[in-house]
């Protein structure tokens, strides 16, 4: 990075010498982030050590930073930490390869192969609800991971992970909950003896390499097209698309992170709030009961289900599984009359972007009718973005849509989680928004009387 005239930056906290705000960012960066946009208005500073991070807050800023100026504005620096973990996958690198790598894998996410993918998502719903007994108590996080785990690998890699998932679950929650390198952190210091948080972290990332090394393995021994994306990147690499082992790898690995993590969370945090507005709930069920009356919904229904979008909508920008998004200027550049050098790193937050009061009204409130016909158009484009924006907008978006709304028309039709009173849901930032203690609630068997049983 490069020095910079902090004489001209952006208002912000005061820094503390050497490191900044970098404390009180790591302590609790929700409150902090919100926080300081609130003190400090639409642009504002963040000293991480000596160097600044500007707070972007502002709609126009998010199209700016992410759309209108993508290429000015990478995500190296940011991606460090996750690359550790994700190699060189998509969403850890920029630039032409990156463009070429997106290419490569963009035809698993066209619509109608997307739309494909209905069956496995419903077949593996099933069988987990098979599982389910009323009013038994379970983390519904854990839940949530386990399923969309399974059906991301089945969809993309066409295996099944069900007797894997618990300990890949695991994996990835001992990967991403102890991060290593981090500045201004001791938690990741590597310190390899058993209970340090750099030993769980390398013990996860260990046993996620055997599983998609092996993978690999299998599918090259094969030698046979199975039509998935193990195949699609192997048979790319014979073609000379100049890609190791360790790019398929990597390519695979971060599919694979990022395929099911995200929406796990959107639909834990959904379960969530419906159990915590029984009203949104009723109002939901009964668009269910009207269209679906019972039986399993399809891609070609969900045109047809505008509440159910409308409360999928609605959690994502109250709780955004992505909470944030860094970037790295290349080159200068101006905003709000700022003049910016290059090496300048900025901040749009999902977290505080989708909370401003002037935007949203009554930011607090989980309310799907905002999203209506005529509410919904009003929002200005950048105010939300829970997939992110411009050239590196989720490839996973299709899916994850239809996934989401898929499995709660499933499971709602037959179970309403409530809350288990008194259990703390804390939203926990990490690479994504997670509750920090899980969520625990309880299988209430949906009870409608009109609602014909499947
Ligand atoms: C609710 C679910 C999801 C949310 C909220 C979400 C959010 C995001 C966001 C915000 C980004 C942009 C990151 C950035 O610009 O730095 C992103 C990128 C990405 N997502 Fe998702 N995602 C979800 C589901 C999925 C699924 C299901 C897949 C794959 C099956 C997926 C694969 C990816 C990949 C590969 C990228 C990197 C794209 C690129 O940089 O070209 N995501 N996601």
């Amino acid at each position: 990075m490069t020095s910079m005239n902090t004489a001209h930056l952006p208002p912000g906290p005061a820094p503390m010498p050497v490191v900044g705000n970098a404390l009180q960012f790591r302590r609790d960066p929700l409150s902090f982030v919100r926080g300081v946009q609130r003190a400090y208005g639409d642009i504002a500073t963040i000293h991480m050590g000596a160097f600044p991070l500007i707070l972007c807050s502002r709609p126009e800023h998010v199209r700016s930073i992410l759309v209108e100026n993508a290429r000015n504005f990478t995500n190296r620096e940011f991606a460090a930490n996750l690359r550790r973990t994700l190699g060189d996958g998509l969403l850890t690198t920029d630039g032409d390869f990156h463009r070429q790598q997106r290419r490569l894998v963009q035809p698993a996410f066209h619509k109608k192969r997307v739309e494909s993918y209905a069956g496995i998502m419903l077949q593996h719903t099933h069988a987990l609800l098979e599982t389910w007994r009323p009013s038994a108590e379970i983390d519904i996080l854990g839940a949530m991971q386990a399923l969309t785990m399974r059906i991301v690998a089945k969809a993309l890699f066409d295996v099944d992970v069900q007797r894997e998932a618990p300990e890949l679950g695991q994996a990835f929650t001992d990967v991403i909950e102890n991060p290593v390198g981090l500045p201004f952190s001791l938690r990741g210091l590597p310190i390899d003896l058993p209970f340090t948080p750099y030993h769980k972290h390398m013990a996860g990332l260990r046993t996620l390499d055997a599983y998609v090394f092996g993978l690999i393995a299998r599918r090259r021994a094969e030698g046979r097209d199975v039509g998935d994306i193990v195949s699609m990147l192997l048979r790319a690499q014979e073609e000379g698309a100049s890609m190791t082992d360790q790019q398929v790898r990597d390519q695979t690995m971060t599919l694979f992170a990022a395929g099911h993590e995200t929406t796990a969370n959107a639909l834990t945090w959904t379960f969530y709030l419906l159990s915590e507005h029984p009203d949104v709930r009723e109002k939901l069920l009964a668009e269910l009961v009207d269209v679906l009356a019972g039986r399993d919904p399809t891609a070609d229904d969900l045109p047809n289900l505008p509440y159910l979008d409308a409360v999928v909508t609605e959690s994502m920008r109250v709780f955004p599984p992505a909470w944030t998004q860094g970037r790295y200027a290349q080159g200068e550049f101006e905003l709000e009359g700022y003049r910016f050098p290059a090496g300048t790193t900025v901040m749009v937050s999902q977290w505080v972007i989708h909370h401003l009061p002037d935007i949203w009204g009554d930011p607090a409130i989980f309310r799907p009718e905002r999203w209506s016909e005529t509410h919904g158009r009003k929002i200005p484009q950048g105010a939300y973005f829970p997939f992110g924006a411009g050239p590196r907008i989720c490839i996973g978006m299709p899916f994850a849509q239809m996934e989401a709304r898929l499995l709660l028309a499933t499971i709602l039709q037959r179970f309403s989680p409530q809350l288990v009173p008194g259990w703390p849901v804390v939203p926990r930032p990490r690479v994504t928004l997670r509750p920090k203690y899980g969520i625990r609630m309880s299988l209430e068997p949906t009870r409608l009387p009109a609602l014909a049983r499947r």
